[in-house]
């Protein structure tokens, strides 16, 4: 088999800063051979990086979908709300696809790419890189061994982490339902992802509460500004004073949102002019900033799930009670501990794995989603990382904001099914 003929569909922070060089690193089993991107400092940085021959490379993806198929697959890394018009346009074109999360904002357009992928036999995977990172994936083996006895309950906390929320859902491009989705659903579909892989099944009932509490008008301090440098008299005591977010530092994430002119000329102007200097308490943002829910899986467990911007680190932590022992695991430390229940009270046996940290995004996440689609493109080994289970994550996360929306207990294969009767 030759290399894997690739197209890139939005050579922003996702496709061109963590995935493509993973690409790159396949040596003989990947190449990318288009792009599409409007913006000129990407696009040209990119086509030259990867050496791109000028005729394929496009201002934008209706450009690129308007030639004939001149690649195996497009990963499409674009802003939630172009996924599914570009997936459509793919799969119209016989593409295989890698496709950013989430697949849609609207649940009825997941299920009609669903079935649109099952009548054309097109394969999509979705990026749901935490299966593929090293702690979760020590869990899934620890789990499928029966270590713990059957799974009875489970206790997962997003925490996004104060500075996180404030960067990408309350002055970035997650900031609003309107232009990109509920925070349940752009950032926890992972999470459910995760959570019904873990325990191999899938998600029964749901129910949820959860609000906009803190980044709202009402709560600026006195005498706030509009903008962190428009001499703010909060700077030395506010925790979300832009410049100690994006000054300084490296050109890593988040400073790579500011723009290409990282010089410290170029940050300022980004933090006066564009939107992460601006005030977190500006009112333009309107995406929950803390939300619990209860799930009941169908094979009876049960799950306690919080997500929240009021937490130092960005990490998830879970604890996994089973019949015979649990798991707990918290990211940020790169540690799983299984303890197995002993004779008696509280004799069990402890042990405490060190989960080596990988050098790449998503604790090597992102490595292994792009080692994983590539399997999946040349046959190898089984892809458990099926489209039609990524649907199923996304309409948990449906399920939980209509939960918190209405005040109703939420029966997921109701209101999936009553979904599909809409679409034709
Ligand atoms: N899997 C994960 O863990 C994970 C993490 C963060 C973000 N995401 C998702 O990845 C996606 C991309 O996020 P990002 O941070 O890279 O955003 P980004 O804004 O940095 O990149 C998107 C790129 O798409 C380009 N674009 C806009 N219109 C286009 C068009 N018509 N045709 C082609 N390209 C176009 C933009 O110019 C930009 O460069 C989002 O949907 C986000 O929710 C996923």
């Amino acid at each position: 088999m030759g290399k894997i003929k690739l197209a890139l569909i939005g050579a922003g922070e996702r496709g061109k800063n963590c995935y493509a060089p993973h690409v790159r690193r396949s040596g003989d089993l990947m190449e990318f051979v288009a792009v599409a991107e409007p913006n000129d400092d990407r696009r040209n940085e990119f086509a030259q990086q990867y050496g791109i021959p000028e005729e394929n490379v496009f201002k934008s993806a209706e450009d690129f979908f308007e030639k004939p198929k001149m690649a195996d697959a497009v990963m499409i890394c674009t802003q939630d709300r172009q996924h599914f018009e570009q997936a459509k346009a793919a799969i119209e074109k016989g593409y295989t696809i890698l496709m950013e999360k989430p697949i849609s904002s609207d649940p009825r357009e997941c299920l009609i790419l669903e079935k649109m992928a099952q009548e054309k036999g097109v394969l999509i995977v979705v990026c749901h890189v935490l299966r593929y990172t090293r702690i979760f994936r020590e869990i899934k083996k620890q789990l499928d061994s029966g270590i713990i006895g059957d799974v009875v309950s489970v206790v997962h906390t997003e925490n996004i982490g104060y500075w996180h929320f404030a960067h990408s859902y309350v002055r970035g491009n997650w900031k609003s339902e309107e232009t990109s989705a509920p925070m349940i659903v752009a950032k926890c579909c992972h999470d459910f992802d995760m959570l019904s892989y873990l325990l191999g099944s899938r998600c029964r009932t749901v129910t949820s509460f959860g609000d906009l509490k803190y980044f709202r008008k009402e709560n600026a301090p006195k005498g706030a500004t509009a903008r962190c440098l428009d001499g703010c008299p909060h700077s030395f005591t506010c925790e979300y004073y832009a410049p100690k977010f994006y000054l300084g530092g490296g050109n890593g994430w988040p400073a790579s949102c500011l723009g290409s002119d990282l010089s410290e000329e170029g940050r300022l102007r980004a933090l006066r002019e564009g939107p992460y200097g601006k005030c977190v308490f500006s009112g333009e943002n309107d995406v929950c900033d803390h939300q619990v829910a209860s799930l009941v899986f169908e094979n009876g467990v049960t799950v306690s799930f919080t997500a929240s911007a009021f937490t130092n680190n960005n990490e998830r932590t879970i604890k996994i009670m089973g019949t015979k022992g649990e798991i707990e695991t918290r990211t940020s430390e790169s540690t799983v501990t299984v303890t197995r229940f002993g004779a008696g009270i509280r004799t069990g046996n402890v042990n405490t794995i060190k989960i080596p940290k990988s050098p790449y995004g998503h604790n090597g996440g992102d490595e292994g989603i792009m080692e994983a689609f590539a399997a999946a493109m040349a046959g190898i080994g089984k892809n458990d990382n099926l489209f039609s289970q990524s649907v199923h994550s996304h309409m948990i996360a449906f399920a939980v904001e209509e939960s918190r929306k209405t005040g109703k207990i939420i029966d997921v294969a109701e209101y999936e099914r009553k979904l599909r009767e809409t679409i034709i």
